[in-house]
Order: structure tokens, then C-alpha cells, then sequence
């Protein structure tokens, strides 16, 4: 198995790789399920292959990564559920940190401080800050994000400034959005990948995401391997990319 995806990295073009992939990571709770077992027992499933995926990531070359851990619409699940999974993914960060650093990531949290609980957002700066001189791979965590609501809070900020006098209306270019995004200053992903079997991007990344490639698998996260993973570049680098010209 291992050496599986190794040489499937090595039939990766170097040249038409690409720069960024987001990834959607479903199906959790339907493999915790297929096992007989709790809804937050795929979650737990679920973070070992986001550990495998970065490693992965990090070996095939790519310099951004971005992962789909908590949408603004997960407020909705069981009280159980939300606390499971904004502890986990806090303690998993904190329990990766060190290993993240060494190893040349880059990692910061995209997404609203709307809801979260108190002292949250600290702790996630605090932990993160410490990978921000590295360059290797840059990789987003989309935690309490929403496309929607980074489009809101991206024209809240633009018409503050347009009010102030700093920006003209006329001045305000599609640039000028991506440059409010919490991606400000990063590439689109080239590539959007979704596991499960589910055919919709469930407000990830709407703006970033137009002239995204889509590739989509029926396995549930917790099954997602390296070989897949690289399979998606490979499958990425047979499409002809036209960004709607000829
Ligand atoms: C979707 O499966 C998965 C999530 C909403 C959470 C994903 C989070 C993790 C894997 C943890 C990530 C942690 C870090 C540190 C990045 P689902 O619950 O919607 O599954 P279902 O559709 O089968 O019910």
C-alpha cells in the first residue's frame, strides 16, 4: 500500500501540477455508522487521514492545501456533536503543532469568530502563529467558514472603506474582493475534490472556486487514502482547462 502511492506520486507531472487543492471531507458520520459505531467515532476516523493527506500532500509537492473541517451550517447538528468536533479539531491542531512546524507547514484557520466560544480564536492563533515563517505547504483549516459569510464579511469591510473614503465605488474590482476573502493573497484551488459520493460544494469556497476542477469519490473520509489523493492529481492533469475560452 505504501509504496502504491509513492509511485503513483512519481507518474505526477511536475509541470502541470496543481498549486492549490480544497477538499470537501464528507462521509463520516455514514462510516462511523457502517461500523456500528457513534457519529463522533468517524470524526476521530476522520482526523488520522487529514494527517495522512497533509503528509501526502507534502511529498507529492503541492504549496496549498485547504480542508473543510466546520461549516457555518454545522451550528445546526447536536449540541453533542458541535462540542465533539470544536475540540477536536482544536486539540488536534494543538497536538499536531510540533510536528507541523518541523516539517515546513504552514497552517492558519480560515473562517468567522461569529459563534465560537470565548477564547477560541486566541488559541488557534497562538498554536498557529508558531508555522507562520514556514513555506513549504500552506495549509488552510476552513473552520466555522462559510462562502456566504465570507462574501458578507468581505463587503462589510469594502463598503467601510468605500464610506471612509479610502476605495471608490469604481474602484471596487473582482481583485479587490479576493483581496478582502480570508484567502486574500493565496491562488484558487485548481483542484476541489469531495468525498461520500455527495455531487455539491455546500458553500466551500464559492468565490474561489469558479474555474475550479471537480473530482468527486464515492469512499466515505475515513477510507480516503494516498492513493486516491494522487490519483485526483493525475485525473487533474488530463483535463484541458479553458477558464470559458477555447
Ligand atoms: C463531514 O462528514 C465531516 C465533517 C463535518 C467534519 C470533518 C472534520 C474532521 C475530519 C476533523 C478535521 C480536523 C482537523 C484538525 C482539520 P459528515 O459528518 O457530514 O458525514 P455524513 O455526511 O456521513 O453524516
Amino acid at each position: 500500500m505504501e509504496n502504491d502511492y509513492k509511485s503513483l506520486i512519481a507518474k505526477i507531472d511536475k509541470t502541470k501540477m496543481p498549486t492549490h487543492i480544497a477538499i470537501i471531507m464528507d462521509g463520516n458520520g455514514r462510516w462511523a455508522n457502517k461500523h456500528g459505531l457513534k457519529r463522533i467515532n468517524g470524526h476521530k476516523a476522520g482526523v488520522k487521514v487529514v494527517r495522512e493527506i497533509v503528509e501526502t500532500a507534502r511529498e507529492a509537492g503541492l504549496k496549498y492545501l485547504t480542508v473543510y473541517a466546520f461549516s457555518t451550517e454545522n451550528w445546526g447538528r447536536s449540541k453533542i456533536e458541535v462540542n465533539y468536533l470544536l475540540k477536536l479539531i482544536l486539540d488536534s491542531l494543538i497536538n499536531e503543532i510540533d510536528d507541523l512546524v518541523e516539517n515546513g507547514v504552514n497552517i492558519r484557520f480560515i473562517g468567522t469568530e461569529e459563534h465560537l466560544p470565548p477564547g477560541y480564536d486566541v488559541k488557534v492563533e497562538e498554536n498557529c502563529r508558531r508555522s507562520w515563517h514556514n513555506s513549504e505547504l500552506y495549509l488552510n483549516v476552513a473552520m466555522n467558514y462559510g462562502g456566504r459569510r465570507e462574501l458578507v464579511e468581505a463587503i462589510q469591510s469594502i463598503a467601510n472603506k468605500t464610506k471612509q473614503g479610502i476605495l471608490q465605488p469604481e474602484e471596487i474590482t473582482e481583485q479587490v474582493i479576493s483581496d478582502h476573502l480570508y484567502t486574500a493573497g493565496m491562488p484558487d484551488p485548481d483542484l476541489v475534490i469531495r468525498t461520500s459520493g455527495e455531487i455539491r460544494l455546500s458553500n466551500y469556497l464559492i468565490w474561489q472556486s469558479t474555474y475550479s476542477e471537480f473530482w468527486f469519490t464515492d469512499t466515505l473520509w475515513p477510507e480516503f487514502t494516498r492513493a486516491e489523493f494522487i490519483q485526483s492529481i493525475l485525473d487533474y492533469q488530463e483535463r484541458k482547462r479553458r477558464f470559458g475560452k477555447r
